[in-house]
């Protein structure tokens, strides 16, 4: 079976073809137009989206080596993201559905995220065999869930404000650096000292208050960018510029020490002896090292994306359609679009 995967939900524009289970091209453009903002422009993303689209899928069915009228099925990201963003692949994929007469298949694009550390096994073999704790950090998201073997999971905890990618990129912002800050922060921080500044780590153990924050797993990050700015302006210009390395492995660190804390406190408390991390963060060095070593020290097998399926993609996108397609679901030739899109209908627990 011929999958073809889209996905435009913020900055990303790309197309995916699977054939029966195997990623034969995964095509992404990641959007240049919004670096000098510090962030994503939701009508640039949306006007840049529908300028690549067309060629982006060309190039996706080309490179797989098959031929449009070969595609069995086409699925696309149908939310959350930014809606002008999402329409356009949505719309682009439904058109293109209803011009060859296929079937059509939503996916959520968190769900996707959820699942993508597991991509390369294969989409039949898309979750280990028992349930596993998923941390799901991206620009938008910040997600601890409980995955069962059956695919339906729980959400045990989210960020009460700001994502964990949020967090380095407006950290990030306040250094200078370009956005997407993350990536940037990673490169420095392998040169610097994650213990130059000890920044605040919120609702956990390590909170600067007598509550006990073991067992609560949302995660929160606003407060970690006030403590950087405040601290960043009793700095001069010379002593950032000296130290920005040693000042983006500390922010770092904060960011990662939490992660680890709460998804590490999450198996345990669960008894759940396997862990995945995944989303655009997932792709953090120092998120990977330190997630490995707690797991290896707690005896649990971690499962990490490759890096190109970390961030946004659409072998993701049509690696879920294909599992939910196994599993009984049928194409649809309709759907609504949200921005604000939950997750995963029928297969959310609680
Ligand atoms: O999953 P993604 O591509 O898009 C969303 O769904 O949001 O995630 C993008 C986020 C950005 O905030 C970016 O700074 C962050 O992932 N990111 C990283 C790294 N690579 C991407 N953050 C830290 N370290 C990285 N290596
Ligand atoms: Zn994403």
């Amino acid at each position: 079976m011929n999958i073809l995967g889209i996905e435009t939900s913020c900055d990303e524009t790309s197309a995916s073809v699977l054939s029966d289970g195997r990623v034969c091209s995964n095509v992404v453009s990641s959007q240049r137009c919004h670096r000098s903002f510090g962030g994503v422009v939701p009508e640039l993303a949306s006007r840049e989206h529908e300028r690549l689209i067309v060629s982006i899928v060309d190039a996706a069915v080309t490179e797989a080596n098959i031929r449009k009228n070969e595609l069995d099925v086409i699925a696309a990201t149908a939310g959350p993201g930014l809606i002008g963003a999402v329409m356009v692949g949505l719309c682009f994929a439904q058109g293109m559905a209803w011009a060859l007469g296929l079937p059509f298949v939503p996916v959520n694009h968190v769900e996707a995220h959820i699942f993508s550390p597991f991509i390369d096994e294969g989409a039949s073999h898309c979750a280990p065999a028992g349930a596993f704790v998923s941390l799901t950090v991206s620009g938008g998201h910040t997600l601890l869930s409980v995955v069962e073997s059956d695919l339906s999971y729980e959400v045990i905890g989210r960020t009460l404000d700001d994502a964990a990618g949020e967090a380095f990129d407006k950290t990030g912002k306040m250094l200078g650096l370009s956005y997407p800050a993350g990536p940037v922060i990673d490169r420095l921080a392998e040169k610097g000292d994650p213990y130059f500044h000890l920044f605040p780590r919120a609702l956990t153990s390590r909170s600067q208050t007598s509550k006990s924050y073991r067992g609560n797993f949302d995660f929160s990050f606003s407060g970690l960018k006030t403590s950087v700015l405040n601290w960043l302006q009793k700095q001069t210009p010379e002593f950032i510029e000296q130290h920005t390395p040693d000042i983006a492995a500390s922010i770092q660190w904060a960011i990662v020490s939490v992660l680890v804390e709460k998804t590490i406190d999450a198996a345990r408390s669960r008894g759940i002896k396997a862990v995945s991390i995944a989303g655009g963060v997932s792709a953090n060095s120092a998120l990977r090292k330190a997630m490995k070593e707690a797991c290896d020290k707690e005896g649990i097998t971690l499962h990490v994306p490759g890096t190109v399926y970390s961030t946004d993609n659409a072998a993701m996108i049509a690696t879920l359609a294909a599992v939910k397609l196994s599993r009984g679901m049928k194409g649809e030739y309709r759907y609504n679009i949200s921005p604000y899109a939950s997750f995963g209908g029928g297969s959310r627990k609680g």
